[in-house]
């Protein structure tokens, strides 16, 4: 599909069918993402893949409403990355999107659920799910991407949608 095609077609997907998502795609769709370009060529970013029903089931509840989409995904990426490096949130940023475009081409739906400086009932979402999948201490973690075949239909973005007004020419 053409780039331009799959920004557009794009939409966090919240409902999911229970169709497996094959390992394979999984693995296809994040060694694509890891080619995001980084700060000083770093790569501080890693990967956790998650398919099994209850531990995605135990990540929902790191953070319940706002991963509440977790519900029926039957896989998650969890986009972790080294917080040496100084430009990792910006990074793991840019891995994260790829994924969610990755995602559009393979037929598949996705959602970004939040966990970067997030706490639910005073706890770090961020500690709640490194603990859940043994992260080590000294990488963070940016969100857990809900992937699946879709079960709700939603309208691709267009161009109309764009505030032309957000655009500046040579000076503000
Ligand atoms: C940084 C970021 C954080 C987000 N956090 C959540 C979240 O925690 N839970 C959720 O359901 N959606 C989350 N989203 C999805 C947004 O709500 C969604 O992208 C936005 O409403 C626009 O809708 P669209 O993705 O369909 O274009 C997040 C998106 C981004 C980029």
């Amino acid at each position: 599909m053409e780039l331009k095609e799959i920004i557009l077609r794009r939409r966090s997907i919240r409902k999911f069918k229970a169709q497996e998502v094959s390992l394979d795609i999984l693995n296809e769709i994040t060694k694509y993402a890891l080619l995001a370009p980084s700060g000083r060529n770093s790569k501080p970013v890693e990967l956790v893949i998650v398919t099994d029903k209850n531990k995605i089931r135990e990540i929902k509840k790191a953070r319940e409403g706002a991963f509440s989409f977790l519900e029926s995904a039957p896989a998650c990426i969890v986009v972790t990355a080294d917080e040496a490096s100084s430009t990792w949130l910006s990074d793991a940023s840019i891995v994260a999107t790829y994924i969610q475009l990755l995602c559009v081409d393979y037929g598949l739906g996705s959602c970004w659920g939040h966990a970067f400086e997030r706490y639910q009932d005073g706890i770090s979402v961020e500690e709640s799910i490194k603990n859940l999948l043994s992260i080590p201490a000294n990488y963070r973690v940016l969100c857990v991407i809900g992937i699946g075949y879709p079960d709700e239909i939603k309208d691709g973005h267009s161009l109309e949608e764009v505030n032309n007004e957000k655009l500046h020419y040579e000076n503000w």
